[in-house]
């Protein structure tokens, strides 16, 4: 072969490898540039979250700490009044008085209970759904079947707080939109995964398209989605909606 041949040969393979070192590089340089950007708009997500869970703590505390107290001094008044009345019809009004403060003081003892995560994290996932459901289950009417199968996990505070939040709107919206008068819950876990099954036996979704989605299922499958979870979805319209969401525990565990 002619040496002029033999050199273009050269630099042709020259240039052909500077070329594929620079596609590798452009290549890590954008894997890289997405994974960043895809990291920080999660970190940004859970920052959100937070702020979130710390703004309902506050105004719990607000609501529990003055309306509470408030609610504690009336009642107090209300039966020193009480005492003081002869007439028995006045003594009627104030007795029913004492009833409604008591329901007032019951229904915000809920809210605060809900929207506070506080208890969450001191008294653990199990109790607060036990005690979610058994709330629905009072005041709705609705037969509720919570197992919770887990050993022991150390579940990430943090998950705990975006799992009883997701549990709590899909309830919210089996009451307010499917009529079921039968809700499930079981959270399980293998080895290496925890699995959620949810279901009602309501009337169903009508249209499953993504766009008829409120800021409810949006705000579900963001905060399952910041756990690298897996969220399945399947309903059949007036005998039941299943919602299957899978983790991968090594994502929402904390080694022990
Ligand atoms: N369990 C269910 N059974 C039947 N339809 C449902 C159920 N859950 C949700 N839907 C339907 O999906 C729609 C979207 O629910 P989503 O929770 O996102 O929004 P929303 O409940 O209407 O409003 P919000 O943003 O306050 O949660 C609902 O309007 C309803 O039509
Ligand atoms: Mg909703």
């Amino acid at each position: 072969m002619p040496t002029e041949q033999k050199e273009v040969i050269f630099a042709v393979f020259v240039a052909s490898f500077i070329f594929f070192i620079l596609a590798v590089l452009v290549i890590l340089l954008l894997y890289n540039y997405f994974r960043v950007r895809i990291q920080r708009e999660k970190e940004i997500l859970k920052t959100v979250f937070q702020t979130q869970e710390s703004e309902q703590n506050r105004i719990s505390e607000d609501l529990h700490d003055d309306i509470g107290g408030k609610l504690s001094a009336l009642k107090l008044q209300n039966e020193l009044l009480y005492t003081e009345l002869i007439n028995e019809s006045t003594k009627e009004i104030v007795v029913q008085n004492a009833t409604l403060i008591d329901t007032i003081v019951k229904d915000i003892r809920n809210i605060v209970r809900n929207q506070s995560s506080k208890y969450l994290l001191q008294n653990g996932l199990r109790s607060e759904l036990s005690s979610l459901f058994d709330q629905y289950k009072k005041l709705k009417g609705i037969h509720v079947e919570l197992k919770f199968l887990i050993t022991e996990l150390n579940l990430l505070p943090d998950f705990q707080i975006a799992i009883f939040r997701v549990l709590q709107e899909l309830l919210h919206n089996s009451v307010k939109h499917s009529k079921a008068s039968i809700i499930k819950l079981s959270i399980a876990n293998t080895s290496n995964k925890l699995e959620i099954i949810y279901s009602d036996n309501g009337k169903g979704f009508e249209n499953l398209s993504p766009e008829n989605a409120g800021m409810g299922l949006k705000n579900i499958k963001t905060r399952v989605q910041l756990y690298h979870g897996q969220i399945q979805f399947t309903s059949e319209t007036d005998i039941a909606t299943t919602f299957r969401i899978q983790f991968e525990l090594a994502a929402i565990s904390s080694k022990k």
